[in-house]
């Protein structure tokens, strides 16, 4: 209601009859408004009425309007306290991720960041795939759900000749974890997650409604026994790992534990979770195939993501499924958010088509490796136990440098000009040890050096 409206203006008089009164004071009736101010009896009735459900007069029959107790008053405009009772208590696992997607200020060394340093993306590849991607006909218009046709093959050829699977496109790897938890479970379900694991995994259950189990794992990947045990206590039907590069550990499943894990899938009908997403970042001569190449019954659905090894802006992933599983995460996709951007889409398809693709891919493993071997070398002098110092690809998983509290290293850290990861929010459940996480993603080695100064002298004042 504006204040220049005729109930607008009546309810603007009220209110500083209201500001000047105290609780308990009669406001003039109906009558006396309409000759004060002249104005027609529903005009007064609007604004008092408004006035009354802000809580800031009250009426009593028969005798008048009246100033409300203060206490009465309910949240003036801007005053939105009532959210926090209207929302009640949060489940969106968003705080858990805050300090993932934290942007580091210019000058503080990024030694915390999940994504290759942008000096390696392959810019030109992108460049050329954008300008031939917007050429193409209709790539301004819509797509189907599932993606565009060609994309989804090339994921599928990628898979291999298993069969039985089909292939949905989303804006990355995250998109597709929140997706599959809400399509396939409801609140409240289990689901099982080694431990520790990928935080914005079990940000992405939380956020659905799930309650995260952990599960015992060690430098070969995910326990069978303990899988078994987890899945005896719990009835648990959904499990989430990820048997290649885990993250933050580095692990990759044992060829020996495979079967065990399969085999337990296919004892208690389990749906395997398998994020895949440094799948790019491994050996093409000698890597294992992902658990969905083998699985003529549908147990697994099968993420991977190509924001690591293209770019995080080219958002694209592929979510792999069989049978009605596959048709659940299609039909909660499709009421969610209708198709991913042709555009990204064609440009995503473009750059893994091209001939210059596996060159990137070969350079950037190469690099991240140099960069790696940089990292570890100068971590004992950081006061780190080089015996806990595990990794994979794109981050190095060891305890916190003499014992520190993680959690106060990263802020300390932050302070010297260096970001890293504190590993306690990284577990489903307790948090056995501290550790951290530290990425060579940052820029090329020098940043790398200073970062790890910078790290050793935050070590140094938080021991002193
Ligand atoms: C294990 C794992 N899965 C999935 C993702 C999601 O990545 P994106 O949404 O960029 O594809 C990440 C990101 O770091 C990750 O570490």
């Amino acid at each position: 209601m504006s204040q220049d409206s005729a109930p607008g203006r009546v309810r603007a008089h009220l209110e500083t009859l209201v500001a000047r009164g105290r609780p308990g004071d009669r406001l003039p009736s109906v009558r006396e408004l309409m000759s004060q101010l002249g104005v027609s009896p529903t005009t007064v009735r609007a604004a008092v009425a408004e006035l009354i459900r802000s809580g800031t007069v009250e009426t009593v029959p028969g005798r008048g309007t009246f100033v409300a107790a203060p206490s009465r008053r309910r949240a003036r405009s801007g005053d939105r306290a009532w959210q926090t009772l209207a929302l009640g208590s949060t489940i969106t696992g968003e705080d858990l991720l805050a300090p993932l997607r934290a942007t580091p200020t210019p000058d503080t060394i990024d030694l915390a960041g999940g994504y290759p340093h942008p000096g390696l993306y392959p810019d030109s590849l992108i460049t050329r795939a954008l300008r031939r991607a917007v050429r193409r006909p209709g790539v301004l218009g819509r797509a189907p759900v599932e993606g565009i046709a060609p994309l989804r093959e090339w994921f599928a050829e990628q898979l291999g000749p298993d069969g039985g699977h089909r292939v949905l496109i989303t804006p990355g790897g995250q998109a597709a974890l929140s997706l599959i938890f809400r399509s396939l479970a409801l609140t409240g379900d289990t689901v099982l997650m080694e431990s520790p694991t990928y935080v914005g995994a079990v940000g992405a259950a939380r956020a659905a409604g799930l309650v995260p189990v952990p599960v015992p794992m060690d430098d070969q990947g995910v326990l069978a026994e303990g899988l078994a045990a987890a899945v005896d206590r719990t009835g648990g039907r959904i499990l989430y790992i990820q048997p290649r590069f885990h993250n933050p550990t580095g692990a990759t499943l044992a060829p020996e534990r495979r079967p065990a894990v399969m085999d337990l899938a296919r004892r208690h009908g389990l749906i395997v979770v398998e994020d895949d997403w440094l799948h790019d970042l491994d050996d093409p001569w000698h890597r294992q195939e992902p658990l969905a190449a083998d699985d003529p019954d549908g147990h697994v659905v099968h993420v991977r993501s190509l924001t690591k090894s293209i770019s995080p802006a080219v958002r694209i992933a592929a979510v792999s499924a069989a049978g009605a599983i596959f048709e659940r995460i299609r039909a909660t996709r499709s009421v969610e958010d209708f198709f991913v951007s042709p555009i990204m889409q064609e440009t995503a398809l473009d750059v893994v088509t091209d001939p210059a693709w596996p060159r990137h891919l070969e350079r950037l493993r190469s690099r991240l490796a140099e960069r790696q071997e940089l990292l570890r070398d100068g971590l004992e002098a950081i006061g780190v136990d080089p015996r806990s110092v595990t990794g994979g690809p794109l981050h190095l998983w060891m305890a916190s440098p003499r014992g520190l509290d993680p959690d106060e290293l990263r802020v300390a850290a932050l302070r010297n000009g260096v970001s890293v990861v504190s590993g306690t929010s990284w577990y489903p459940g307790d948090v056995p040890c501290g550790n951290i996480r530290l990425s060579n993603a940052a820029g090329p080695g020098a940043e790398i050096t200073v970062g790890l100064e910078r790290l050793g002298r935050a070590v140094d004042q938080l021991s002193a």
